[in-house]
């Protein structure tokens, strides 16, 4: 097929592209930073530079370029500055979730775009009553944290408006597996405390799976809304401090929920000790996706161990 990936030079889509073309899709990628074009060009994809929060811009390429499939990852999470406010911090990237979304599927519908595949987020979502882990079909959350609201709205807008259109809403676990991750800086620094209890459950994917069930999702005739998370969905008082072995950083401090919401803002402490986990049985099921990393605790060894953890991997 051919392919047009929208964020072809983030995270997810430098592991995207090369699985793509691995697989015989021809595929165009697009960028937004200065850079991004030899970058897309060295994955072995024809780049096209793109705002897609310009809509007219985004009709362009997508007549100009007549993709079969249209694969969504733009975000804008880099340069993303903390604030105590997560519809503050994320603010870029939610717009890209509602208005960039809608753009990119009015352009799809106007060019006959038979597939059309998007990021969207399964973590800190579902409803934080009954069962630790949620499935697809569990509610989400009905009354997020104030600072949270315009995230959640957002990705629920993509939810509904891909799988509306006939597409493939895929809700990724946490990234990890990238060299220059945010989060594990943050825990070597020890900066990244085990708040309160640590009872919330967080979902996590390697990079390197969330990329190959997106290749299969493009097979998948739409629509659809899958977890794409491992098997082993953990609480962060869990997770956290074997992160930090990992990565041979000191065991992470403890706060206490005041002094959390105080320092880093109510959405945090929800996140940290109320959070629910997801399943990714669907995922499985519906598209014969196997992560190649069933559980965080052997892809952070992975990703970020010493060898001599590594070793210890390869022997497992
Ligand atoms: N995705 C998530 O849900 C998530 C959650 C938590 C943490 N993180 C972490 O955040 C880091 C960066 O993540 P990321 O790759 O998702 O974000 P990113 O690198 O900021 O951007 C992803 C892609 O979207 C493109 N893009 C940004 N603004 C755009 C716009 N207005 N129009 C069109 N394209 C645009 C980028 O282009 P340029 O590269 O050219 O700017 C890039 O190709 C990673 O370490 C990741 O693990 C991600």
């Amino acid at each position: 097929m051919r392919v047009l990936v929208v964020g072809a030079s983030g995270a997810i889509g430098r592991r995207l592209v090369p699985q793509l073309i691995d697989h015989d899709h021809e595929v165009i990628g697009t960028f937004r930073s200065a850079g991004g074009a030899e970058q897309v060009r060295a994955l072995g994809a024809k780049p096209a530079a793109l705002d897609a929060l310009d809509a007219r811009a985004v009709r362009s390429v997508v007549l100009e370029t007549a993709p079969e499939a249209i694969i969504h990852q733009a975000t804008a999470l880099t340069h993303m500055r903390f604030s105590r406010s997560l519809d503050r911090t994320f603010a870029a990237t939610n717009r890209l979730r509602s208005e960039g979304t809608d753009a990119l599927l009015a352009a799809a519908r106007e060019a006959g775009v038979r597939r059309f595949v998007a990021q969207s987020f399964a973590s800190y979502r579902y409803e934080r009553t009954g069962s630790m882990v949620k499935t697809e079909d569990d509610p989400l959350d009905p009354a997020p944290p104030p600072t949270a609201r315009e995230t959640n709205a957002a990705m629920r807008h993509l939810d509904e408006a891909v799988t509306g259109a006939g597409g493939v809403a895929l809700r990724y676990g946490g990234f990890y597996g990238a060299s220059d991750d945010a989060l594990v800086g943050l825990v070597r620094r020890r900066f990244y405390p085990v708040v309160g209890d640590g009872a919330g459950v967080m979902s996590f994917i390697h990079l390197d799976d969330a990329a190959a069930a997106t290749v299969l999702a493009l097979q998948h005739e739409g629509p659809g809304l899958y977890n794409i998370v491992d098997d082993e969905p953990a609480p962060m008082r869990e997770w956290l401090p074997e992160l930090a072995r990992i990565v041979g950083a000191k065991p992470p401090r403890h706060f206490p929920d005041w002094i959390a919401k105080v320092v880093a803002g109510d959405g945090m402490v929800v996140m940290a000790t109320q959070s629910r986990g997801a399943s990714n049985a669907r995922a499985k099921a519906e598209l014969g996706w196997t992560p190649r990393y069933p559980s965080w605790r052997e892809g952070f060894r992975a990703a970020y161990g010493r060898p001599a953890d590594s070793a210890v991997t390869a022997r497992t």
